[in-house]
C-alpha cells in the first residue's frame, strides 16, 4: 500500500519495518521555498544536546550579565523551546533566570508555527521518556488537554496514532515567543553584545555545503566572543565542525561551541 501524503508518497511498510524511527512530537515533511524535502521532526530534550550540562554552563557563564538573549532558528513545534525553559526552572531554581527569557523562536514553516503557537505538544510515550528523565515531575508542565493538535503531513500519522495532545502551562508559555521566520532574515538583522545563544540545531545539514558556509561565516561575523552558537546531530558532520573552529568557535559541551575571538 502507497499513500499520497501531501508532497511524498509514503509507502507504511518500508517505514514501518526498514525505517523504524524514533517517533517525535512530529513527523511533517514539506517540501520547502528553497526546493528541499523539509522535516519539522524534533521531540522535546532531544538527546543530541546535554541539556543539564548547557543549562549550568549557561547560568556560570552568563552570570555578570543583566540580559541574555537566547534565539532559537528553526524551532519547530516548540519542544526545543520547552527544553530549554524546562531545564531552567529545574535547574535554576534560586538563580537569576528571568534574564534568558523571553527566547525568540523561529520557525520558516506556518504549519508548524501555528502549532508552537497554539501551546498545545502531541506528546508519544516515547517522548515522555525523554521528559521524565530531564524533570521530576512533567505534570508541572504539561496537562493533558481536551483538544486535539492537528498537524498536516505527519508521516507518523500514517502507521501509528500513539500521541496524547498536552497543554503547555502558562508559566513555561509566556517565556517563549514563536514567529513564522526565515532564520537567514532574522541572522542580517541579528544584534550581539557578548549575550546571545543562537540555537540553531538540526537545520543546517538540511542545505548545500556552499549555503552551510556562508552561514556559518555570517553567525561568526555576528556574534561576539563569549556568545554561544549550538547545533544538532543532522549539522555535525566533520566538516562543519572543524569550519566552526576555524571561524573562532571552540566545541565546549557536545554540539555547543563558544565563540573565543
Ligand atoms: C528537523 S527540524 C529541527 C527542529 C529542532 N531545531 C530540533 O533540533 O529538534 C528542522 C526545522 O527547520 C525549519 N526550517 C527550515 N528552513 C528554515 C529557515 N530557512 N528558517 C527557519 N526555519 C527553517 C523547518 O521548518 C523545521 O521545522
Amino acid at each position: 500500500m502507497k499513500v499520497n501524503y501531501g508532497y511524498r508518497t509514503y509507502n507504511p511498510n518500508y517505514y514501518k519495518y526498514n525505517h523504524n524511527p524514533s517517533f517525535g512530537t512530529n513527523g511533517r515533511v514539506y517540501k520547502s521555498q528553497y526546493g528541499v524535502e523539509m522535516g519539522t521532526m524534533t521531540y522535546p530534550f532531544r538527546s543530541d544536546i546535554d541539556w543539564k550540562k548547557l543549562t549550568e554552563y549557561m547560568i556560570r557563564h552568563f552570570k555578570n550579565k543583566d540580559k541574555v538573549n537566547i534565539v532559537q532558528f528553526a524551532s519547530s513545534d516548540g519542544s526545543e523551546a520547552y527544553s530549554q525553559i524546562i531545564s531552567f526552572l529545574e535547574r535554576g531554581k534560586n538563580e537569576d533566570i528571568g534574564k534568558f527569557f523571553p527566547i525568540y523562536a523561529y520557525d520558516i514553516d506556518e504549519e508548524i508555527i501555528k502549532a508552537a503557537q497554539s501551546g498545545l505538544l502531541n506528546i508519544h510515550p516515547e517522548n515522555m521518556e525523554h521528559i521524565n528523565h530531564n524533570c521530576k515531575d512533567y505534570t508541572e508542565y504539561f496537562k493533558k488537554s481536551s483538544k486535539n493538535l492537528e498537524i498536516k503531513n505527519n508521516v507518523y500519522d500514517l502507521f501509528q496514532k500513539k500521541y496524547t495532545t498536552y497543554a503547555v502551562s502558562e508559566d513555561v508559555k509566556k517565556k517563549v515567543i514563536f514567529k513564522q521566520a526565515d532564520m537567514f532574515d532574522i541572522l542580517v538583522h541579528l544584534e550581539d553584545d557578548s549575550n546571545t545563544v543562537l540555537m540553531c540545531r538540526n537545520v543546517l545539514g538540511y542545505f548545500s555545503d556552499r549555503v552551510i558556509k556562508n552561514t556559518v561565516e555570517m553567525v561568526s561575523r555576528k556574534l561576539k566572543k563569549d556568545s554561544l552558537f549550538i547545533i544538532g546531530k543532522i549539522d555535525t558532520d566533520s566538516w562543519i565542525k572543524n569550519y566552526l573552529k576555524a571561524n573562532n568557535f571552540r566545541e565546549i559541551i557536545k554540539n555547543v561551541f563558544l565563540k573565543i575571538a
